[in-house]
């Protein structure tokens, strides 16, 4: 069946705003989906003094609603500053095309990721942030997984209520994720999803996600 896309995100993919790479650039990230497997570069301007994005470019290694939401999110950003596109949502680049179809949901993730991403590069770089060591808290776990779409119903994990239990014990993390019976078939897409975005922490951690059916089952 084919997707739908609205007349804005096809606009975004037909004709991509700030398209290239930035001589120079201040800022640079390339991300990539764990969903899927696309990737995306963006390089950047930003005046040291005012840290306001004063240019920012993109490239897409991805899908249609990949290159729309680079795209939209790149106009999304240009003339902020730094710290009001930090505390952006992920979703904000689909919403801002007028929504995309649920299963790709994750690309306005990565969109949105992907600038955070450089921002982080370019604080460290100027001494605004240090590369402290990742402390992992139930709250941490949390915010990774709200970077996971479902990929039925377009919707973080958390949000979805498919989180049914964090346990952190010592180097041990637990997870238990929770799927309706019309969401099953989606188990092993989420699990590895999940993993893929837990295992980007890259700590030393021994990660356990369990998925199971919200009937009682295990799947
Ligand atoms: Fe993965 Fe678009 S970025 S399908």
């Amino acid at each position: 069946m084919a997707l739908k896309y609205t007349d804005k995100t096809i606009d975004h993919f037909t004709k991509p705003r700030n398209l290239g790479t930035i001589e120079h650039a201040d800022a640079e990230a390339t991300e990539g989906s764990p969903a899927c497997g696309d990737m995306v570069n963006y390089t950047l301007k930003i005046n040291p003094d005012t840290l306001i994005i004063e240019d920012i470019k993109f490239r897409s290694y991805g899908c249609a609603s990949n290159i729309a939401t680079a795209s939209i999110a790149t106009e999304m950003v240009m003339g902020k500053h730094i710290d009001e596109v930090k505390n952006m949502g992920t979703t904000q680049a689909a919403a801002e095309l007028g929504g995309l179809p649920p299963v790709k949901m994750h690309c306005s993730v990565l969109a949105i990721n992907g600038i955070k991403a450089a921002i982080r590069e370019y604080e460290k770089k100027i001494g605004r942030i240090i590369d402290e060591k990742r402390i992992i808290t139930e709250k941490s776990l949390l915010n990774i997984l709200k970077d996971v779409i479902h990929p039925k119903h377009g919707i973080n994990l958390v949000d979805n209520g498919n989180i049914l239990r964090i346990k952190i014990d010592g180097q041990d993390i637990f997870i238990v994720i929770g799927l309706e019976p019309d969401e099953e078939m989606f188990a092993s897409n989420i699990n590895e999803e999940v993993m893929e975005h837990l295992e980007a922490m890259k700590c030393s951690h021994e990660i356990m996600v369990k998925i199971e059916s919200k009937t009682g089952n295990f799947i």
